[in-house]
């Protein structure tokens, strides 16, 4: 499938077939491809958590209002990321890079996000998000269908799967086959209203 098609066809899906299973390889697929987005300075925060466990699914099936794709789905992902990535072992974000690259990438690291907790925190939302969209059209590619969710009570959500105190949610993601068919799109803005020149 190609980019264009994948963007178009990517629709939120809400009920999967439940008796469809994902294989290992198919996840690692996936996922081998989602930590290929691009992250600020190569920190890549991200971490992801598979719940395959039936009875956390159901415990978080309850703590996102009883929406069903969370048990329905062949594949339940959070999306989380660490805040103190950027200063665990920095070396590990350059170290296939010539030293003078490191010596220059690994200070500026420290100098950006040292008592910078608006931009630590920032930077996870971002990446986080990024690699939560590459997950979808590439779930799209590999012929299943996703939803992104944030209907959930967090902190509920946090303790279940043991949230790290210095990381952060940032969504889940449902992935299946479809069931049925999202709705029509409900309303797109006009690109004008949303696509500007040069200033607003
Ligand atoms: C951050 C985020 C959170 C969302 N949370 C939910 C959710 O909890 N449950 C749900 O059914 N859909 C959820 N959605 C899906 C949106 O309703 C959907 O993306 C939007 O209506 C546009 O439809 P489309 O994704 O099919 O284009 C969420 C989407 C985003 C991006």
């Amino acid at each position: 499938m190609d980019i264009k098609q994948a963007i178009t066809d990517r629709r939120s899906v809400k009920h999967f077939d439940s008796e469809h299973v994902m294989t290992d390889a198919e996840v690692n697929e996936l996922m081998e491809h989602a930590i290929l987005s691009p992250t600020a300075f190569n920190i890549q925060h991200w971490r992801f958590i598979q719940v395959k466990d039936k009875q956390k699914r159901q415990q978080i099936q309850d703590a996102s209002w009883g929406q069903t794709q969370v048990t329905e789905s062949s594949l339940l992902l959070i999306i989380c990321a660490d805040l103190n990535a950027w200063e665990k072992q920095p070396e590990r974000y350059w170290r296939e890079t010539p030293q003078q690259v490191q010596d220059f990438m690994l200070p500026s690291i420290e100098r950006y996000y040292t008592n910078h907790h608006q931009g630590q925190r920032d930077e996870c939302f971002r990446s986080s998000s990024l690699a939560a969209m590459n997950i979808m059209l590439m779930a799209k590619g590999m012929g299943y269908d996703s939803c992104p969710m944030d209907g959930f009570d967090f902190d509920k959500v946090a303790e279940i799967i043991k949230l790290p105190h210095d990381h952060i949610i940032n969504m889940m993601i449902t992935i299946g086959k479809k069931k049925t068919d999202a709705r029509p799109r409900s309303g797109q803005l006009p690109l004008n209203e949303v696509f500007m020149t040069d200033s607003f």
